[in-house]
Parts: C-alpha cells; sequence; structure tokens
C-alpha cells in the first residue's frame, strides 16, 4: 500500500516536471478556456463579456473536486459568459497568479467589464462550489445593453441614430433574459437591442407581433422589418441578425500599430525622466505616473489606519529625520518611496488588491515610539520599511540587503511575499496596538 502511494506520487512527480500545459486539469473540448496571463487579457480583460476564471493547482483536491461542476457550468454559460482557468502551478503563470492576488486554490473571481476596456472589475466568488451556484453569479453579471422600452418612448428609441440597424425582443417577462442581454454584447456598436412588454399594445400592433417571445429586426436604412422565426437560441438569433451586422470578433482584432504610437511630446518627456538609466521604453508607463503613496502625518492617523485592533495589513515607511524638510528625502528614502508607489501604482493598473502602502515622516510624533517598540535601529537617518497586521499581530521588516537595495523589484518581490503569506513574521509587542477602549473613545471624539 504504502509503496504504491510512493509510486503514484513519483508519477505524479515526474509528471509535474512535464513542461507546459500538459498537466493542466481541463481538455480543450470540456468548454473551459485554459489561459496564461495573454489570453486573460485579450479573451477576458478585454472582453465586453462577463467572465469567470479559476486560479488553481492541479494537485489540489479541492480543485479536483470542483471540476466537474466547473466543466458542467461551462457547458450552461455557452455564449452567455466565459469560463476561464488559471494554472497556477505553471512556472509560467505564477507572477501572474501573484499579481492577482492569489492566496489559496482554488480561487474563482468574476470578471466585470467596466466602461474602461481592458479595466474590468475583478472581484472574487465566494458563493457554492456547484455548478448551480456558479451560473446564477455569472449570469446576475452579464453586462445589459439591452433597453427597456415602452409605448410611451418606443418612437423616441427608434430616432435614435436612425439609420442604424434595431433590434426588439417582445416578450411577457419583465426581466432581461441572460440570452438576450448576450445578444445585445455581440452586436455592442453596431445593433441596438430593446425589449418591449406584450402589454404594449400599440408596439404590438405597430410590428404585428402576435407571438411572445417575438425578435424583430429592423435592419435600418428605412428597410422593412423583419420577424425572426428561428430557434430562440444565440447561435441561429446572431445569424438571423448578422444580415443587418456583423457580430463583434472575439478577441477584438489588434489595432493598427500606427495609433499606439505615443504623442509625439511623450518620448522626450520620458528620455528626460529615465535620463542615465538603461531602462527600456516598454515598460515606461508605471515609474513615470506613480503617484506618491499617502502620508501619515499624524500619531492619530497612523493609528485609524494601522494600529486599530481590526486594522489589516499596512506597509510603513519610516522615514529619516532630516533638518530641511523636502530636501533631504534624498537617497535611501527616496528610492524607497518612489518604489513603493510604483508597485502601489502597478497594482491600481491591474485592479488588484493591495494593502495600503504609507509614508511615515520622521516628524510624525508615533514614529519614535513605534520604531523604539519595535525595535528598529535608533539611527534615524536610516529608512526602515516593516508590514504589520494589527488585527493578526504580526509584523516583519524589509531587508534592503547589504547592498541598501531599495529598489522595485525587491521591494516589490518581498511585498508579493507579503501577500502570498511567505516568509516568516514577528509577533506584535505588546502595546503597539491600540486597544479597542482607547480606539472607541478616540472615535467618539472624532465625530466633533
Ligand atoms: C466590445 O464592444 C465594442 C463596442 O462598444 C466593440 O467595438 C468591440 O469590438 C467589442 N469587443 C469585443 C472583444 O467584442
Amino acid at each position: 500500500m504504502l509503496q504504491s502511494t510512493s509510486a503514484l506520487l513519483l508519477v505524479a512527480s515526474l509528471l509535474a516536471a512535464l513542461p507546459v500545459n500538459a498537466d493542466g486539469l481541463y481538455a480543450k473540448k470540456s468548454g473551459v478556456l485554459q489561459l496564461d496571463q495573454k489570453g486573460y487579457n485579450k479573451l477576458i480583460a478585454h472582453s465586453n463579456y462577463s467572465s469567470i476564471v479559476e486560479f488553481y493547482a492541479p494537485w489540489c483536491g479541492h480543485c479536483q473536486n470542483l471540476k466537474p461542476a466547473y466543466e458542467k457550468a461551462a457547458k450552461n454559460l455557452d455564449g452567455l459568459a466565459k469560463v476561464a482557468a488559471v494554472n497556477c502551478d505553471d512556472d509560467a503563470n505564477k507572477p501572474f497568479c501573484g499579481q492577482m492576488g492569489i492566496q489559496g486554490f482554488p480561487t474563482l473571481k468574476i470578471v466585470t467589464p467596466s466602461k474602461k476596456p481592458g479595466k474590468p472589475r475583478v472581484e472574487d466568488y465566494q458563493g457554492p462550489r456547484t455548478a448551480k451556484g456558479i451560473v446564477d453569479a455569472v449570469v446576475d453579471k452579464i453586462p445589459n445593453h439591452v433597453k427597456r422600452v415602452t409605448d410611451k418612448n418606443l418612437d423616441e428609441w427608434l430616432a435614435e441614430d436612425e439609420e442604424s440597424p434595431k433590434a426588439i425582443l417582445f416578450t411577457e417577462k419583465g426581466t432581461t433574459s441572460a440570452l438576450i442581454r448576450a445578444v445585445g454584447i455581440e452586436f455592442l456598436g453596431s445593433i441596438r437591442v430593446a425589449q418591449i412588454r406584450n402589454m404594449e399594445v400599440e408596439a404590438v400592433e405597430k410590428f404585428g407581433v402576435t407571438e411572445f417571445p417575438s425578435l424583430v429586426l429592423l435592419p435600418g436604412n428605412g428597410q422593412d422589418p423583419v420577424i425572426y422565426d428561428g430557434e430562440l437560441k444565440k447561435g441561429p438569433i446572431i445569424e438571423f441578425l448578422s444580415q443587418a451586422a456583423s457580430p463583434n470578433p472575439d478577441p477584438a482584432p489588434t489595432k493598427a500599430k500606427a495609433s499606439e504610437k505615443p504623442k509625439p511630446s511623450e518620448p522626450s518627456e520620458s528620455e528626460a525622466t529615465t535620463e542615465g538609466s538603461p531602462k527600456p521604453l516598454v515598460p515606461v508607463k508605471a515609474p513615470l505616473s506613480a503617484p506618491a503613496i499617502e502620508t501619515l502625518a499624524t500619531a492619530e492617523a497612523l493609528e485609524a489606519a494601522c494600529l486599530a485592533p481590526k486594522s489589516g495589513t499596512c506597509v510603513l515607511a519610516f522615514l529619516p529625520q532630516s533638518g530641511e524638510p523636502d530636501v533631504e528625502i534624498a537617497g535611501h528614502a527616496k528610492d524607497a518611496l518612489e518604489s513603493l508607489a510604483e508597485v502601489s501604482h502597478k497594482h491600481v493598473q491591474r485592479k488588484t488588491k493591495l494593502f495600503p502602502l504609507y509614508n511615515i515622516p520622521a516628524g510624525n510624533t508615533a514614529s519614535k515610539t513605534l520604531r523604539a517598540e519595535l525595535g528598529l535601529s535608533e539611527d534615524t537617518q536610516t529608512v526602515d520599511i516593516v508590514a504589520l497586521n494589527a488585527r493578526r499581530g504580526w509584523w516583519r521588516q524589509y531587508d534592503p540587503s547589504a547592498g541598501a537595495d531599495y529598489g522595485v523589484t525587491r521591494i516589490e518581490a518581498w511585498i508579493d511575499a507579503i501577500r502570498l503569506g511567505e516568509g516568516s513574521r514577528n509577533k506584535l509587542p505588546e502595546g503597539v496596538i491600540v486597544t479597542k477602549e482607547e480606539f472607541e473613545k478616540k472615535a467618539e471624539h472624532d465625530e466633533l
């Protein structure tokens, strides 16, 4: 028994050592899209559809248990939403899974397009790990571009963008089905879709509708309306509507390179700012535009943000004492602040969650006390970066190494390790955290 288990383990580890996606959980025909970061950006982040994405590791038992339900969800959501999976055990995907804040497997995230292309809303799915639970939650998030009209405003809607094609669903329902929402998404930007209820008699008579549901296409350019009489399924409906306009290609075709060229003023600006550094021009966006991290100038602000009994993880950069304000924020402290700003900005851009990062100037009266309590160097000429979590009672310090490295790469790796719960932590000394009573007293005062 033992022997066969270890033999199995051996086989498993040999399989795990195979390169690329050979060891992913999902087969192509499962309906679950297997994605890497590039695929995610293209097919999920830039989609007009909602998606659910599972971040998993093939060896994880809960992931294997989820597989049948997830595949079933993929079948039921076919054509309505995207169902995808990212294998976080694949080395190539590890940085991506880290960026997405994945801390355990499986993690399911629902991704919904926002107004800004490529910047979707991402939220954790915490519901039951059943096909129905997943399907219901995702259907709920399918964007609705279908306009609900009545006899009163039908003419107004028809007059909007008069020449372009439109489709109207006549229905007995007051809700907008997943199917018609999907149709709206498919033709977003080309065919406007509306729905109208059976009791809106003028409209029903105007288009000679006798059955519900009925779909009517107004092809535009003065052509007569056409009533659809095919199957009420997405494929045939799309085909029918395609006589008026083409559905959106997915993924969207990459734009001509010319439109991506930076404006003439930009290159010189970036050259000036990255002067002397051999940074390539491509990943230039973060360093150039990263806004500074927030400063907590007073003891109260620091307590409220990070030292209250329920405060979550905070990263604090204790700045060195300086004679002349501003002038001396140079050297390591400046590097540290810039690196932290850059890391924070990256997360904002990717819409991934990150705990807050704060700048604690030496003038903050709590700075010296907290430094002493944590046993940080008395030498306030250095910058010290610590992470602490009041609720869980731990803290840890950034180690810049012998080379005093406050560059973004090292700091980002440190922050990522905290996000992934890696590395050792120290117990927060007593007295650092404000007690509940003290805190509530303060909160009361704050109300005035
Ligand atoms: C998303 O919708 C826009 C219209 O708002 C369209 O131009 C684009 O092609 C669509 N993208 C995809 C991937 O379908």
